[in-house]
């Protein structure tokens, strides 16, 4: 297969093709961040690193990145499987990179399950460092929270 895939900015009506998307792809999960009020917030806000790959009309890839003044998040990094081990992950990772660096950040985290051997080589070959010293908390908004 000829890898002459485009990278284009998300936008609000990819968001049903890319829920289907990550339904396929092991090593992400979805949450009630993934509904499709809650994308649309994420894309908004979030211009031009919030990244899909297209091969033809064929999404192959997917990248969330979100940068809230501080820090830059990654989210939902995800390549097709027939597509990998082109680059096309490090160059979604890279685009995004760029775009959150323009923005303004300096640091950049990102979660990955423990048991996610192929992502965790991929990140720490690009340089990723996974940190020791942190616990990573969080907090879910129980519902009717809105309503106290
Ligand atoms: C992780 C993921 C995005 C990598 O995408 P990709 O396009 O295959 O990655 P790249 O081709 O850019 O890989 C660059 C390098 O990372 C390393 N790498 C990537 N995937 C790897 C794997 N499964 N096992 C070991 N090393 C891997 C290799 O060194 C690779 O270079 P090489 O192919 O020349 O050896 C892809 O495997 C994926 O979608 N996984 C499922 C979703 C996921 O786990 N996302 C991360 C959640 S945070």
């Amino acid at each position: 297969m000829e890898s002459n895939w485009v990278i284009e900015e998300a936008r609000p009506e990819n968001i049903p093709a890319m829920i289907e998307f990550w339904q396929e792809i092991d090593g992400v999960g979805l949450g009630r961040s993934d509904e499709p009020w809650a994308l649309e917030i994420m894309l908004t806000n979030n211009p031009g690193s919030c990244l899909i790959a297209w091969q033809g009309e064929t999404m192959v890839g997917t990248i969330l990145g979100g940068f809230d003044g501080r820090r830059g998040m990654i989210y939902h990094l995800a390549v097709s499987p027939p597509w990998r081990r082109r680059k096309l992950g490090k160059v979604l990772l890279e685009r995004c990179l760029k775009v959150m660096r323009q923005r303004g950040a300096v640091k950049v985290n990102l979660f990955v399950y423990r048991d996610n051997s192929g992502a965790i080589t991929f990140y720490e070959g690009l340089g990723w460092v996974q940190r020791e010293d942190i616990h990573a908390y969080s907090w879910d908004y129980p519902a009717g929270f809105e309503e106290n």
